[in-house]
């Protein structure tokens, strides 16, 4: 089946608000019409930080979506330095982003809080892109279909095969992100082909044909043609060249072929 291959940049702790409407003019100029859905071209998200979703939804118009990093699973209350589900559905924002390796690696978040905020995403309706990936180590030890299993069981725990309708799953090996390294198109496609087997065992063979998967890890304009082409990398989540307008049109060029 064909599904709709989907470019999604993660800012990450970059980009003041003014900052952000530069990069989204310069995108816009790069790639006039960039948000297609299907028959043309890939979608298009961007995950910018909280401060800057307002100037970006306002710089973009229909240009692209806007998804933000992190969303709690409680509703409001006495979580300082968090964000709920209201604040970001009426500043207008359609994505989260949940469970990025550096969310796990510097910020304790485990698979059950991975669970918690899907679960809270899902309920105000709004779709998820949920992260997974093996350390280097846990590469190295042979554990990465393991790890991949383990964190996509629980992230996933209670979640429908409807439900599942509104998530893509990013698999983003933690030793190729921000490091330059970047899995070969083989292994990154072993590791999406598992990741699909994986929710066709626990969704059946549909649901798993139709659930986006997403590479992430030092891609970039040189090595996007590749990764894209292979047949279960159904996308991108891009870190480091998402702030580069040229680069991340290009690697959105890519996604068109
Ligand atoms: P880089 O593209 O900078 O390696 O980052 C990948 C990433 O973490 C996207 O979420």
């Amino acid at each position: 089946m064909s599904r709709c291959k989907l470019i999604a940049g993660n800012w990450k702790m970059n980009q003041t608000a003014s900052q952000a409407g530069t990069l989204i003019q310069a995108l816009k100029a790069e790639f006039p019409a960039c948000n297609s859905c299907c028959s043309q071209g890939p979608d298009v998200l961007v995950f910018p930080p909280f401060t800057s979703i307002a100037a970006v939804l306002q710089e973009a118009g229909t240009c692209l979506q806007v998804g933000a990093q992190n969303v709690h699973w409680a509703s409001s209350g006495a979580y300082t330095g968090e964000i709920s589900t209201a604040m970001l559905k009426e500043l207008g924002v359609s994505y989260v982003l949940i469970g990025h390796s550096e969310r796990r690696q510097y910020f304790g978040e485990s698979d059950e809080t991975v669970n918690r905020r899907l679960h809270a995403a899902l309920k105000a309706g709004l779709k998820a892109v949920v992260c997974i990936g093996e350390t280097e180590q846990e590469r190295q030890l042979g554990l990465t279909n393991c790890v991949l299993e383990h964190q996509l069981r629980w992230g996933l725990n209670q979640v429908s095969a409807t439900d599942m309708q509104q998530v893509v799953i990013a698999y983003e090996p933690v030793w190729a992100i921000g490091t330059g390294k970047t899995a070969s198109n083989a292994d990154a496609q072993a590791a999406h082909a598992f990741i699909r087997s994986l929710l066709g065992t626990l969704y059946g063979q549909s649901c798993a044909e139709a659930v986006r998967i997403l590479y992430g890890g030092s891609m970039n304009a040189g090595n996007a043609a590749g990764l894209l082409a292979q047949p279960d990398i159904d996308g991108g989540l891009i870190g480091g060249a998402s702030l580069k307008p040229a680069d991340f049109a290009s690697i959105i060029r890519a996604a068109k072929q």
